[in-house]
């Protein structure tokens, strides 16, 4: 019998600066740190933040650093080729070669994608088995999903993604896929339980059921998440965890893996 075909993780949604780099970062950790084989496709090849986290990582190591798990990892560009229909053909011939390179022998492949709508982002959805949407904690945010009435949650209108979200999940079913599981979690939380974090949480609860996703337990906004950048580690990979902040943030990334139910 055939090796299974790897799980595709993407982190996605159309808005910049929402998590999805940092949570791809700590996804993949995790699951390394499981004893699973992952490889990263970083379709964002302006920025290259998960390339980049990555290669901080090794250098960490080149440096002396203590050894630490590593993904296999590339990044795709968009195609420049002048006719749409050219730059749609080579976008989807590169994720096709990438994927041909690690569908087999990996356990999953993690796509982070930029916060924009490209055709690469888009393509990356409808192959997605597992789809995460990190939010920030803001009604601003939530208008990515859908436009939610402040006073009762009840949802006016969709929003182009989520209809996006929608057309990948048609073109899936078509294709005789079991459906894709939608994650939507929010990041940078105030530490405080804020009017405001209550009344998203509530909207949330309430688009979930409209929109079809799994709205589940995120981060808060802590420094431990981007200090370690530069050594291009998480805190999944620190030995000792000395601050009471510290133990909380190493429990939230775990349970927020734990909830994509992926191992
Ligand atoms: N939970 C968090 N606590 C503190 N800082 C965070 C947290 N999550 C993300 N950040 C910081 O917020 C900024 C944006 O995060 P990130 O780059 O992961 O977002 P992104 O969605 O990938 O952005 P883009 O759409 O531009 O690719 C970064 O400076 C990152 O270090
Ligand atoms: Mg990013």
């Amino acid at each position: 019998m055939g090796r299974k075909e790897a799980h595709i993780i993407v982190l996605g949604n159309e808005k910049g600066g929402t998590g999805k780099s940092t949570l791809a970062m700590h996804i993949v950790v995790g699951l390394l740190d499981a004893g699973k084989k992952v490889a990263v496709i970083d379709l964002d090849a302006r920025q290259k933040s998960v390339a980049r986290y990555l290669q901080n990582r090794q250098t960490f190591m080149a440096n002396g650093g203590t050894k630490v798990v590593m993904p296999e990892f590339s990044v795709i560009s968009q195609s420049e080729a002048p006719m749409l229909k050219d730059r749609e053909l080579e976008d989807q011939k590169s994720i096709i070669k990438a994927l041909s390179e690690y569908r087999e022998k990996m356990d999953f492949v993690v796509f982070d994608c930029p916060g924009n709508d490209t055709y690469l982002s888009r393509l990356a959805h409808a192959l997605a088995d597992t789809l995460v949407t990190p939010l920030n904690d803001s009604f601003i945010d939530l208008d990515l999903l859908g436009e939610v009435s402040p006073t009762d949650y009840q949802v006016k209108k969709l929003s182009f993604y989520s209809e996006m979200v929608w057309d990948s999940r048609k073109f899936r079913s078509a294709s005789g896929k079991p459906p894709m599981d939608w994650v939507v979690t929010r990041t940078r939380l105030a530490s405080l339980d804020s009017r405001n974090n209550k009344r998203v949480h509530l909207a949330l609860k309430s688009l979930q059921k409209r929109i079809m996703f799994r709205y589940v337990p995120g981060l808060y906004e802590r420094v431990i998440y981007k200090e370690l950048f530069p050594s291009g580690l998480t805190i999944l990979d620190l030995e000792k965890v000395n601050s009471m902040s510290h133990v909380a943030a190493r429990q939230e990334v775990r349970t927020l893996i734990d909830n994509l139910n992926l191992i």
